[in-house]
């Protein structure tokens, strides 16, 4: 019978094979231990020499890191395996042998592992960050769709930016401009008033020049739109949202976590509601910590984020920016001009901003007035006005960056490691 690693629970007692590969082994005189793995799970075969075919046990023994295998045996229960069960192998017959795999168990530098990062993707600790992504994007889309909202893809070529002119991706659209996409809302917006709530869920592209452990070139974005639904509900969406990710990886993903040793007890806290500080009390919180680089009316730097972050134990909320250092969009509080019903999302622990959003301003000619101080004009912006003149209604939205998320949720240092092949300020290979 023909299974896979993670289906060998319900095999026990049974004989079954499994397409694999070797990526570890261990032998002395009459035994051989060999490390599986199939893609869907990690499990140790055990080769015994008076169990199989002379021939069978010097091709155990002999066997190559990553050589690929068809391997018949047994499936028994091993309480001292961490994957709870080991085969007892009768059958190998080896489909292809490996020769001198460049990623051995010893210790390798980043960029020599980067470089082999197509290979790199096999190992535990990567697979594990792998499928912690997996699940939070299973678990997004989960989460959207029970509460209602309909998954729309906007455009990755664009004729606007949505966030900033300077970190654009320029190309050739035939005779015309057009740029990788920076974010999806302006498109989003548009849905919103067609489907009232929305998600989507794709690529976005910063040129920015920051080689930091947070920043890639390339990554993906979750970006929600709601008609109906000003600051404060928003931030419960988005409370919501996020804990609902982090109890499903917790609840979905205890292999993986534990493959990276990852804090859960940092974790199960993550639970709604999120507390919210206002960006005036972060400046102030900022200064009776003792930072002197920082002013109202400028940006949160990481150090900043870190710190404020290290005064709670969940995801916190930073609200109502100063419009000046936010996007034209953003809807300005009623009571007080000069700052904007926003809000960023910091995760603890260091990880930084996963969650950018705001109200969006829905009057028509506040909205052109922002575009004249702002210079945007032209067909590219033209049509996102008329979205405030046919039946404009109060709407909110943010963007969720997924790789800050996985690097936070697993645990992972740097970003480059939670994306499968990680576009970086130095990096476009493999
Ligand atoms: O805060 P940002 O720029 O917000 C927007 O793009 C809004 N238009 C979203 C919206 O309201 N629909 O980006 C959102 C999130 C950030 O909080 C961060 O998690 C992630 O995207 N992000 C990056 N992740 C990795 N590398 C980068 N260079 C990133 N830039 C932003
Ligand atoms: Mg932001």
């Amino acid at each position: 019978m023909k299974t896979t690693i993670a289906q060998v629970p319900e095999f026990q007692g049974k004989e079954v094979t499994i397409g694999a590969w070797l990526s570890n082994k261990r032998s002395s005189g009459k035994i051989a231990f060999l490390q599986l793995r199939d893609g869907t799970g990690f499990i140790q075969a055990v080769v015994a020499k008076n169990d199989v075919s002379e021939e069978i046990f010097q091709l155990a023994k002999n066997m190559t890191q990553e050589s690929s295998m068809y391997i018949t045996g047994t499936i028994v229960e091993d309480t001292r395996s961490k994957f709870g069960f080991e085969m007892q192998v009768s059958n190998i017959e080896l489909i292809h042998e490996s020769v001198d795999y460049p990623i051995t168990p010893k210790e390798h530098g980043t960029e020599f592992l980067m470089d082999h990062r197509h290979l790199w993707l096999r190992s535990k600790k990567q697979h594990a960050i792998m499928k912690i992504r997996n699940e939070i994007i299973r678990s997004t889309y989960e989460f959207f769709n029970e509460n209602g909202y309909v998954k729309i893809d906007p455009p990755i070529l664009t004729g606007a930016s949505a966030e900033g002119t300077t970190e654009l991706f320029h190309t050739k659209y035939f005779d015309e401009d057009a740029y990788l996409s920076q974010s999806g809302q302006l498109y989003m917006e548009a849905a919103a008033m067609a489907f009232g709530k929305v998600f989507s869920f794709g690529p976005t592209f910063r040129a920015e020049k920051s080689k930091t452990r947070r920043h890639l070139i390339e990554f993906w974005m979750i970006e929600p739109e709601m008609a109906f639904v000003e600051h404060e509900e928003s931030l419960q969406i988005q409370e919501n949202y996020v804990s609902y990710v982090v109890q499903s990886v917790l609840k979905n993903c205890q292999l993986e976590l534990g493959i990276l040793e990852r804090d859960i007890t940092k974790l199960e806290k993550v639970k709604a509601p999120f507390p919210r500080i206002s960006y005036d009390d972060a400046i102030q919180l900022l200064k009776d910590k003792g930072f002197t680089d920082i002013e109202w009316g400028e940006d949160f730097g990481a150090p900043h984020e870190t710190a404020i972050a290290e005064s709670f134990d969940k995801p916190v909320f930073i609200t109502n920016y100063p419009a000046k250092i936010k996007a034209f969009y953003m809807k300005p509080d009623p009571n007080r001009e000069e700052v904007v019903l926003c809000a960023d999302l910091i995760a603890p622990e260091g990880y930084g901003e996963i969650i950018g959003g705001s109200e969006r301003i829905n009057d028509l000619d506040l909205m052109k007035q922002r575009y004249e101080e702002h210079g945007l004009t032209g067909p590219a912006y033209e049509w996102y006005l008329e979205l405030r003149k046919y039946g404009s209604v109060p709407h909110s939205g943010f963007g969720l960056g997924l790789e800050r998320t996985v690097a936070w949720i697993s645990g992972v240092e740097h970003v480059r490691e939670t994306i499968p092949f990680p576009r970086l300020l130095n990096r476009l290979y493999p």
